[in-house]
């Protein structure tokens, strides 16, 4: 069948906003004492809200009541919505609309699979929500990357079968995570940290169309099958 479901994850694929985790998560490191550097940032890649404010509690230290707990991930996430209010769609990632477009042209499943509650306003500031024809995020899974549900809700509302599934992943946790649903893992990123991906592409522009339609085609498949 030469259709396939493509599923993109959200930050660090389509939208560059780790910049912006960084500044929220930074400002509310710093007003509990806390130090945050651009490293620790990247370890916080595709982990979930509750879990990156765990951590970085871990890395200073601290331990809060709940309700402490719970308010900091507010005020957290309302410092992030201030920047994410000013995007628009000039921050999209180079050449992630040729795709989309290309995808929608080949009448191709198109959906999202992201870790964020902000997937949606994020999408429409960036004017691609109807890019999509399924949006999988934050609030409608139980199971963080790597756990592959997030993928296999993707691929159940496009009506594909796991294994006619592609991802396209930013972060380690996501790439397992495409691996674990046993579709094809595309890195875009790094290669010394996605080395478990099927392929990697430093991003869009290093993509060709010719690798699309090979993916279509069947003729590029899945290279790491899942050992269970
Ligand atoms: C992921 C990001 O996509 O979403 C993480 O890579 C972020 O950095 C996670 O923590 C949750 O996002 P949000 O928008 O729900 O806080
Ligand atoms: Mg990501």
């Amino acid at each position: 069948m030469n259709k396939k479901g493509f599923i993109f994850d959200l930050d660090g694929v389509v939208v560059d906003t780790a910049k912006y985790h960084f500044l929220a998560w930074r400002q509310l490191a710093n007003s509990l004492g806390i130090d945050f550097t651009e490293e620790e940032n990247e370890q916080l890649k595709g982990v979930s809200r509750v879990r990156s404010l765990e951590k970085i509690l871990e890395w200073g230290n601290k331990t809060l009541s709940q309700d402490e707990f719970t308010s900091l991930m507010a005020t957290k996430n309302e410092e992030y919505l201030s920047h994410i209010n000013k995007m628009d769609a000039n921050e999209v990632l180079p050449d992630v609309l040729k795709v989309l477009n290309f995808l929608e042209e080949r009448q191709q499943g198109i959906s999202l699979g992201s870790a964020s509650k902000n997937a949606r306003p994020i999408l429409e500031r960036v004017e691609l929500l109807n890019k999509f024809h399924a949006i999988v995020d934050g609030n409608d899974v139980s199971e963080a990357k790597p756990n592959p549900e997030v993928f296999l809700k993707g691929a159940e509302l496009l009506d594909m079968e796991p294994h006619n599934c592609v991802v396209f992943e930013d972060s380690v946790a996501g790439v397992q995570a495409a691996n674990r649903a046993n579709m094809i893992s595309i890195g875009i990123g790094e290669k010394h940290v996605l080395h478990e991906a099927d392929y990697i592409f430093k991003d869009f522009t290093e993509m060709s169309t010719q690798f699309i339609d090979e993916i279509i085609s069947g003729k590029i498949s899945k290279v790491n099958q899942i050992i269970q």
